[in-house]
């Protein structure tokens, strides 16, 4: 091997000295997030920076390091920060930075063959079905997010219906068209996977919910016999468990008696609440989660592991491999040696190459233990109610939708008044000390505020509400 074509550091003494640096300022960003802003947007310099030619030649580590202090470290999306409240962003811990550190340093690739980071993805998968209630047949897949969970389980539901040999023959075989159903609060992604799917979000149905955000269980079934007496054929319900703009639950458990009765597919799109069922005391708003056929939940929201970790559970471990393992010459498997291994993740979804997200999932839970971070889970939920208290004290907002998990949807008191809580809500985050977001409820833009870090006390929660109003009572007049 020439020198010039190996890559690793020629000097690794400075560079064990330049990583372990590198490292403790890491720690100390972390240990000391609050003295910072939440969110602060990045300079001209910085933008220009990443504008930069292709580099032909390498530069010094030490000058990349200085770099990545200057330019990166103080940029971040702001999710670590206890006042960061929008979207439904995980904190992250320092645990899962050590797995992803270990992960990466193994450069495992764990699309499938005979190594520990499929132990490690079983391990999380086993941990998962039993967490949900679900048969020890289950399998489990870390994917990016609960979109792509979403998805496969959409794929897994079309299957379920249509046979495997659809796989080959595609849809212009299917004699009736496919129908969905998921409530009008459902994610984007529910659609989007369908459209992906060549199914077609037309024939999705968004079923009416009540008013505190959840599936309609009387419309959802007259949606389907509506359908079945059009000649179209139901494949699929998708229950939500924590709707994206308010939290609501839907009723699974008498979704899954629609389902059963119907035998369709249920889904359950437990991005933000599935985690939930870690929690003796949450665990019964998931009330007949254990009989759905697939889950999709997120480590990186209540789970607390590093961006991203997305995970499918499926109750029926065959038929999740039926629906994606291929019989390609190069992944062929053997008795012993490094191609042993029956079922690999390559053949439960469509990524070969991928991540180590197991390693620091299980590194994470290891560490804390489901009722550390049950507990932190039941404290965001604890959070949300006191904060709706203070939106009722305010003076100045109301609740505009009621408070289930963690997501606190509010707005200035009245109708009307969406493009003032925009300005609310922009102004906050320019402070650097309040990063909430909006979504709309019943056609008005509302201040939403989902709380899923574990950082955030009650003093976060005063703090991000006194922000809140002085800046509202700045705009409003
Ligand atoms: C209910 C729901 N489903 C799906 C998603 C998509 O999840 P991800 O961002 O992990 O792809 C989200 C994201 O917040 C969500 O809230």
């Amino acid at each position: 091997m020439t020198a010039s074509s190996n890559l690793d550091p020629e000097d690794w003494d400075g560079f064990r000295r330049q990583a372990h640096a590198l490292l403790d300022r890491l720690i100390t960003d972390v240990a000391t997030i609050r003295e910072r802003p939440v969110w602060r947007p990045a300079p001209e310099a910085t933008r220009a920076f990443f504008e930069r030619a292709l580099p032909a030649e390498g530069r010094a580590l030490e000058a990349i390091l200085a770099d990545v202090d200057t330019h990166i470290v103080p940029y971040a999306t702001g999710n670590r920060h206890p006042g960061f409240m929008g979207w439904v962003h995980g904190a992250g811990t320092p645990f899962g930075v050590l797995g992803e550190l270990i992960a990466a340093s193994l450069n495992l690739n764990c699309g499938g063959r005979d190594h520990v980071g499929i132990a490690l993805e079983r391990q999380m998968a086993r941990w998962m079905a039993d967490a949900l209630g679900y048969p020890a047949e289950a399998s489990g897949l870390f994917v990016t997010g609960s979109s792509m969970a979403n998805l496969l389980a959409v794929i897994l539901a079309k299957l379920a219906v249509l046979g495997t040999d659809s796989r080959a023959q595609g849809l212009r075989q299917t004699e009736r068209q496919l129908i969905a159903y998921c409530s009008s609060e459902a994610h984007g992604c529910i659609a989007q996977a369908m459209e992906l799917t060549g199914l077609g979000s037309t024939h999705l149905r968004l079923v009416a919910t009540d008013e505190a955000g959840r599936m309609d269980v009387g419309a959802l079934a007259a949606g389907i016999a509506a359908d079945r007496a059009l000649g179209l054929q139901p494949f699929l319900i998708v229950a939500t468990a924590g709707t994206v703009n308010s939290g609501a639950l839907d009723p699974i458990h008498a979704i899954a008696a629609v389902a059963e009765k119907e035998q369709l597919w249920l889904h359950v799109d437990g991005a933000i609440g599935a985690m939930a069922a870690l929690s003796d005391r949450l665990r019964p708003l998931l009330d007949g989660i254990a009989a759905s056929h697939s889950v999709a939940m997120d480590f990186h929201k209540w789970g607390q592991v590093p961006y991203d970790a997305g995970f499918l559970v499926v109750r029926d471990g065959v038929a999740h491999k039926a629906a994606f393992a291929g019989a390609n010459a190069y992944l062929q498997r053997a008795e012993r040696g490094l191609a042993a291994g029956d079922t690999w993740p390559c053949d439960l979804g469509p990524d070969l190459s991928r991540s180590c997200r197991a390693l620091k999932t299980w590194l994470t839970f290891e560490a804390l233990g489901t009722a550390r971070i049950a507990g932190a889970i039941e404290a965001n939920c604890d959070l949300a109610t006191y904060m709706a208290a203070l939106v009722a004290d305010s003076g100045v907002f109301e609740l505009k939708a009621p408070v289930a998990l963690n997501i606190v949807c509010f707005g200035l008191r009245g109708a009307g008044r969406s493009a003032l809580n925009r300005e609310i809500v922009v102004a906050a985050q320019m402070s650097g000390e309040a990063a909430p977001s909006w979504t709309t409820i019943k056609g008005e833009t509302v201040i939403r505020c989902a709380i899923v870090n574990h950082r955030t006390t009650r003093r976060d929660v005063e703090a991000v509400m006194a922000r809140l109003t002085a800046d509202a009572k700045a705009l409003a007049g």
